[in-house]
């Protein structure tokens, strides 16, 4: 078994270490290098004076995987007193479960399609192992959950569609806590959205339920995720060269997905329900049309004018469905707009509705490194939503704020606004290339965020 310490040093002069007799690489920004040391190859990972963001631990883990992969190594070892002494800012457990998370996550590889060039996994051991194991196991289960939304978002259409999404659901919840509903075509037959974006399809419209209860005494928690296994845009076709990303249109529903798998793998003190839209959005004879009319159930009437908005109008399903439930505190999240993606880039996800819980999403994204930042909900803008024929339309008159005007679109179908929360996470679903602990294509944004927000949600009176 090829193995290789890797040593943490807040000193650069070990850089000009006589014993260091070859370096091979050099990877900045976290510095990490691999040298030869006494005859002995090492990673050594050389820290600049700032302070490490918890997350700069996990991109730095990630990467050192990478690295060491790279080298054939197949056992990456770490001295946990050796990187508390360099991080003592941190607490131990706080800093073996990143860099457990971070390790898994850079080693993550979506090649099942991929003929040759297979990778093999490199593990991460402990020189100290002994009093470790639980926060080596949080780590664990939180990259898995991670990946297993990866997984789900990088899946290609042809597999992962709205006929095939339940069995997917109930094969990952198979031994565990979680209870799948699938709805009934009776319950289904009042999702007008659903129906509506769903009709033009081959595969029939589904709507999921997630239940996982923890606690029946804790709030229950709506996750609301945006569920379109391929967005063509319908009959407003999409026309870029490369559209393939569309697939990845159901990263709401992989969050939502990911969550609820990271909170029943931790036996997590929460009442949670994911509820989960899917459709396909594509161009058919029997595509749902601009200047159609949907009335939902809860009343409202939307004009189209747009068949691209249609992510709004299954998530407005979601939203009157977790009030019929009795949630106290909905979510949800969405691929929704470009304008959230021109916004705020690939790194961070954009925040609508209270702003006390939008500022909460917001820091547990910087500890958890599902960054998120709150944007404002201008009430004059929601005129922009007027429809002759219909109580609202589905895009706006002016189509500068679009993020904005989504999540106004959406707080229609909210009964308690003060406990509403609104991810619009287009932006991030994906990397366009491999760092720290991100491959190329998706990202697994949400599965933590999400679960974290449920366990803060449940731990504090709000
Ligand atoms: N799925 C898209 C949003 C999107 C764009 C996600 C890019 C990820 C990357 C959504 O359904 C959409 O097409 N939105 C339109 C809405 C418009 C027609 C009002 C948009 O944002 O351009
Ligand atoms: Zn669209
Ligand atoms: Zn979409």
């Amino acid at each position: 078994m090829k193995e290789i310490n890797i040593v943490f040093s807040n000193d650069d002069r070990i850089q000009d270490d006589k014993n260091i007799q070859h370096i091979i690489s050099v990877n900045p920004p976290n510095s990490c290098f691999i040298a030869t040391l006494a005859n002995d190859m090492v990673v050594i990972a050389i820290l600049s004076s700032e302070k490490y963001e918890l997350d700069d631990i996990r991109m730095m883990a990630g990467d050192i995987s990478r690295k060491i992969k790279q080298y054939k190594f197949k056992v990456g070892k770490i001295n946990v007193e050796n990187v508390f002494h360099t991080f003592d800012y941190y607490e131990k457990g706080e800093l073996v479960t990143s860099f457990v998370e971070g390790w898994m996550l850079g080693d993550y590889n979506f090649d099942k399609y991929k003929t040759r060039e297979k990778t093999e996994e490199v593990k991460l051991a402990f020189s100290d192992e002994l009093g470790i194991e639980s926060y080596i196991n949080i780590g664990i289960k939180r990259a898995k959950a991670t990946a297993f939304t990866r997984d789900l978002v990088n899946e290609i259409p042809k597999e992962l569609n709205p006929s095939t999404f339940p069995a997917y659901m109930k094969e990952a919840f198979k031994q565990t806590k979680v209870d799948v509903n699938v709805l009934n075509e009776k319950d289904l037959s009042e999702m007008h959205g659903v129906l509506a974006v769903g009709q033009g399809s081959a595969h029939p419209a589904h709507f999921l339920e997630l239940n996982y209860c923890g606690d029946q005494s804790k709030p229950l928690v709506a996750l609301v995720g945006k569920g379109v296994t391929f967005d063509t845009g319908g009959v407003s076709l999409k026309v870029r060269r490369n559209i393939s990303g569309m697939r990845m249109d159901m990263g709401g529903a992989a969050a939502v997905a990911g969550a609820v798998k990271l909170l029943s793998d931790t036996h997590a003190q929460v009442n949670v329900v994911g509820l989960i839209p899917v459709v396909e959005n594509i161009l058919d004879q029997r595509s749902y049309l601009p200047g159609d009319i949907i009335t939902y159930k809860n009343n409202i009437s939307v004009q189209i004018g747009n068949t691209d908005a249609e992510g709004r109008l299954i998530l407005a399903d979601g939203l009157i469905r977790a009030s019929e439930l009795g949630a106290t505190y909905v979510v949800d999240i969405a691929t929704l707009t470009s304008s959230a993606r021109q916004a705020l880039g690939s790194e961070i996800a954009g925040v609508f509705g209270d702003e006390k819980l939008a500022n909460a999403i917001k820091s547990l994204g910087k500890e958890n490194g599902d960054f998120a930042w709150p944007l404002p909900l201008n009430n004059s803008y929601e005129a922009y939503l007027r429809s002759a024929h219909a109580d609202i339309s589905n895009i706006s008159s002016d189509p500068a704020p679009g993020a904005m005007i989504a999540a106004l679109f959406l707080r229609y179908f909210i009964t308690d606004a003060r406990k509403w929360v609104h991810i619009d996470m287009a932006g991030v679903k994906e990397r366009s290339k491999e760092r720290g602990y991100y491959a190329q294509g998706a990202s697994g944004y949400g599965a933590r965020l999400l679960a974290d927000y449920a366990e803060f949600i449940s731990s504090t009176k709000q």
